[in-house]
């Protein structure tokens, strides 16, 4: 059996990393684990992993099946990913379809202003600096990601808001934005990796306008465990109907 866990190679915020016997293999193994503002609050969510995983295993299914190279292979338990070994390149890729949380911080936007086409941003990977905003002309010069990668990585940022915002919609939630990160196989080719969580997005309720997301962890809203556990319960009902 290839696909069990062999050595541990990093431990994030949120998910632990193993090596495979496949050398192009690895596993991702989903906490519980929460963390915001760059590591200053810490908590854990019920049950977060799972669902995470859960979330994220069938949110790759769907842009695989939607034309959209991602680094899923299978999902192997409960907790833990099979997916393929990347280098991950140190640029988010932000796409915003309305303003909230930095942007509005940062540029004194009014929360909630609508964006058409969506607004991109760039943020470098970097825990030790919390994750600054960048310009293409870094991610060039320093040779983060070519010209040639970076037009990928936000074409790819763009048609998965395409097509994930429909897929929400559908459950009763606004895809308001979210956070991409890419990395690269041996041969250099490009592939969506990390995760799609309400970790990484922000998901408005079209009723009520309340977070879905990890912004009521962030803001101290209450109701954390329910609200990732809805939202994957929506999900879930939303591609059982379609299968
Ligand atoms: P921001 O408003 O904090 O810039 O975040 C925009 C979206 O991207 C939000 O849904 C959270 C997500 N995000 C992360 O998950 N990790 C990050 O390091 C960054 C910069 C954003």
């Amino acid at each position: 059996m290839t696909q069990t866990r062999q050595d541990q190679i990093r431990e994030g915020k949120s998910k632990i990393l193993f090596s495979t016997k496949d050398p192009n293999q690895i596993i991702q193994y989903f906490k519980d684990d929460a963390t915001a503002f760059n590591a200053l609050k810490k908590g854990t969510i019920k049950n977060k992993g799972l669902i995470n995983n859960r979330i994220s295993s069938s949110l790759f299914q769907y842009l695989e099946r939607k034309g959209i190279q991602t680094h899923f292979i299978k999902q192997l338990s409960e907790r833990e990913m099979l997916v393929k070994k990347l280098e991950i390149i140190p640029v988010e890729v932000v796409i915003r379809n309305r303003a909230a949380g930095s942007l509005c911080k940062r540029l004194a936007i009014e929360k909630g202003m609508s964006f058409d086409p969506a607004l991109v941003e760039y943020f470098y990977k970097s825990d030790a600096l919390g994750d600054p905003l960048i310009s293409e002309g870094h991610i060039l010069h320093f040779r983060w990601a070519t010209a040639k990668e970076l037009s990928l990585m936000v074409e790819t940022s763009l048609k998965v808001n395409e097509v994930l915002r429909p897929v929400f919609k559908e459950i009763g939630l606004e895809l308001i934005d979210f956070k991409l990160e890419f990395g690269r196989d041996a041969e250099g080719k490009v592939f969506l990796a990390d995760e799609f969580t309400a970790d990484g997005c922000r998901l408005w309720d079209l009723q009520t306008q309340e977070p879905m997301d990890k912004d009521r962890f962030r803001q101290d809203l209450g109701g954390v465990d329910e609200a990732y556990l809805e939202v994957s319960k929506r999900l879930q009902n939303y591609f059982e109907a379609r299968l």
